[in-house]
């Protein structure tokens, strides 16, 4: 177990996306509402940030409403959108003073209208920060940001030569930003769930049991010690990787 104070490997990554999950079961495992769970979740939230600005991390993507989170009972979503226009009345200053530039993955015209024009005001004012991008994927699907690739295309008349992996990425909300090197998962679970389907190719997965309310700066590092422990070859041999 990595204790808070204890070094941090060199190879830190540049960019971390994060599946944050077990609000729900935090929550049920102290006879509290859902709710409760999204709240210490949304704390969870200002710690990892405060720490990944900290660590010098230049990108940090975080799920916090999948396309399909909408199936969920109304009481819940409600609640979902008021912990986020309560997260950004309080953040979005220190996010400011710190060089944090705020950016939406998904799609934005899909939220309600007060959630969205503060998303937009929150971008807008923050987009200058020039230390860390905090990507907040909302209503967010990572195969219908493929769609929307690919629809960008054919709306264009691109021919099958302009089609490559450079000019599809651009076509991403991720555009200018790197891949994930690291894609943290909490809760125990091992799936994707249809997260940065693209971007992920060659990220590194790391999944805890930790639940998200509980994962916060020693769990961060353990989670960036396992990381560095790691070695990416990108299909390449090791012997190829040792050479250059
Ligand atoms: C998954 O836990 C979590 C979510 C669907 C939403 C994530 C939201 C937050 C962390 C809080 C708000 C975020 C911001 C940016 C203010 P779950 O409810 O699926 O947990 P369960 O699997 O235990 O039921």
């Amino acid at each position: 177990m990595i204790q808070e104070n204890q070094t941090l490997p060199e190879n830190l990554p540049a960019h971390i996306a994060v599946i944050m999950d077990g609000n729900g079961r935090w929550a049920q495992a102290r006879g509290l509402p859902r709710s409760a769970g999204h709240r210490a979740g949304a704390e969870a939230v200002r710690i990892v940030v405060t720490e990944c600005r900290s660590l010098g991390i230049r990108h940090l993507t975080l799920y916090a409403f999948s396309s399909e989170n909408w199936n969920r009972p109304k009481a819940e979503i409600s609640a979902l959108f008021s912990l986020l226009l309560e997260f950004l009345r309080q953040e979005v200053p220190l996010m400011e003073e710190k060089g944090i530039a705020l950016k939406v993955l998904g799609d934005l015209d899909g939220l309600p209208l007060p959630q969205r024009t503060a998303l937009r005001h929150a971008m807008s004012r923050t987009a200058h920060g020039r230390e860390m991008i905090l990507n907040l994927a909302l209503n967010y699907g990572g195969r219908a940001e493929l769609v929307r690739a690919v629809q960008s295309f054919l709306r264009e008349g691109a021919s099958p030569e302009m089609v490559t992996e450079k000019s599809l990425a651009a076509r991403l909300y991720t555009r200018d930003q790197p891949d994930p090197d690291l894609l943290i998962r909490t809760s125990g679970e091992q799936r994707l769930s249809n997260y940065l389907l693209y971007q992920c190719a060659y990220s590194e997965l790391y999944f805890t049991p930790t639940l998200w309310p509980d994962f916060g700066v020693a769990q961060l590092h353990e989670a960036l010690a396992a990381y560095a422990a790691r070695s990416r070859r990108f299909g390449k041999t090791q012997e190829q990787i040792n050479v250059s």
